[in-house]
């Protein structure tokens, strides 16, 4: 009696001679794949409602680099969450476009991250309808930024339901992929804490599915714009934008809000009152910030001095990132190849989730 072999399948049993070097490389580059499998994922999104600006970089790009190495991570561009606001639809393409290559000119890296459009993925709304039977009205109506966008609203009556459910969307953006960690500014600790409480709701009804996700809070927690008052804003028009020509910027920043106290050129004024100093302390290197403030102190320094020496290091940032977007959004094949690709790995995770969500809901056929 012959002995059995060890394999049967003679592929497998080939499979030693017929290897080369590169079917070498494929393997361990899969491997590598399924480490990145391994990691948690973090994810993140940006409305393409206007041009990206400082405010976005600070509060969210910048600190997503730091993600890379650490998590899988995927980043979106939430178009559906523009449309909830007033928006121009002939433009909108154009601006989900531009925030993709924003993104990549600003560092994230296609090769080390995911890189996608909200609406290339339909569970994300699919997951938001279910989602919502567990969010209750209540909290809803309780969240600041609804109040804010509200107010902006002539009559309650005509608010958009889509303003009003905006954070359940927000919350099946990152429960679908099950993302553990959440890197985002201040202003959006109040939607995942909301999104903490529908994932529980969720669980503690249908059995658990989700985990809940980890607010990772950006260092830069609130970026004024150039008027010195409000969150900076395309929609209010005081944003630095991250591609604008350095003239514009020189011109925004050259009328910008300083220290109020700064009447004339020796009034003396105070570096922590000043939204142009909290710019200073992400772009300009400590000892010349430091002296910025001993100078707007003893008021050795006026105001366009100090906003110079901001320009010039704001401009060792912004010009790296602009030069990159003005190159990359010709290569449209290049950033559309990076979009399906990205879309394509989100809607195979997007629909195992949905899977086992519909299975949890008892959305299924009888058989
Ligand atoms: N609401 C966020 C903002 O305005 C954008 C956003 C939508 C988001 N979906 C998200 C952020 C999911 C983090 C995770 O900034």
């Amino acid at each position: 009696m012959p002995r059995a072999r060890p394999f049967t399948d003679p592929g497998l049993h080939n499979l030693r001679a017929t290897l080369t070097v590169r079917d070498m490389i494929r393997i361990i580059e899969l491997f590598a794949g399924e480490k990145t499998m391994g990691k948690k994922i973090a994810f993140s999104g940006i409305q393409p409602s206007g041009e990206l600006h400082i405010g976005n970089y600070l509060g969210a790009i910048r600190s997503w680099i730091d993600l890379l190495d650490k998590y899988d991570c995927i980043f979106c561009i939430v178009d559906y969450h523009a449309v909830t606001a007033p928006y121009e639809p002939s433009e909108l393409a154009r601006r989900t476009y531009e925030a993709a290559v924003v993104y990549i000119a600003s560092g994230l890296d296609p090769d080390r991250c995911t890189i996608f459009v909200q609406s290339d993925v339909p569970e994300h709304t699919e997951l938001q309808w279910l989602l919502g039977t567990v969010t209750p009205l209540g909290d809803l109506f309780r969240m600041t930024q609804y109040k804010e966008k509200a107010k902006e609203v002539k009559t309650r009556q005509s608010v958009c339901s889509g303003l009003l459910c905006y954070p359940i969307l927000q919350a099946a953006d990152i429960l679908l992929y099950k993302a553990e960690a959440v890197p985002v500014g201040e202003d959006q600790a109040q939607h995942l804490e909301l999104t903490r409480e529908i994932a529980r709701h969720f669980n503690r009804r249908f059995g658990t599915i989700f985990p809940e996700p980890r607010t990772l809070l950006s260092e830069a927690k609130r970026i004024l714009g150039v008027d010195g008052e409000r969150k900076m804003s395309k929609s209010l028009g005081n944003h630095l934008g991250l591609t604008e020509p350095p003239e514009a910027i020189w011109e925004k920043l050259r009328t910008a809000k300083t220290d109020p106290a700064r009447i004339r050129r020796n009034d003396p004024g105070d570096p922590e009152r000043c939204n142009i100093y909290t710019y200073h302390t992400f772009f300009t290197p400590k000892e010349e910030r430091i002296k910025c403030a001993e100078g707007c102190r003893t008021a050795a320094i006026g105001c366009v001095d100090c906003k110079k020496v901001l320009f010039k290091h704001l401009m060792q940032t912004l010009d790296p990132i602009r030069e990159r977007f003005n190159e990359l959004v010709k290569q449209k094949d290049y950033i559309n190849g990076v979009l399906d690709a990205g879309r394509d790995r989100c809607r195979e995770i997007a629909r195992a989730t949905m899977e086992e969500v519909r299975g949890a809901m008892g959305i299924r056929r009888l058989h």
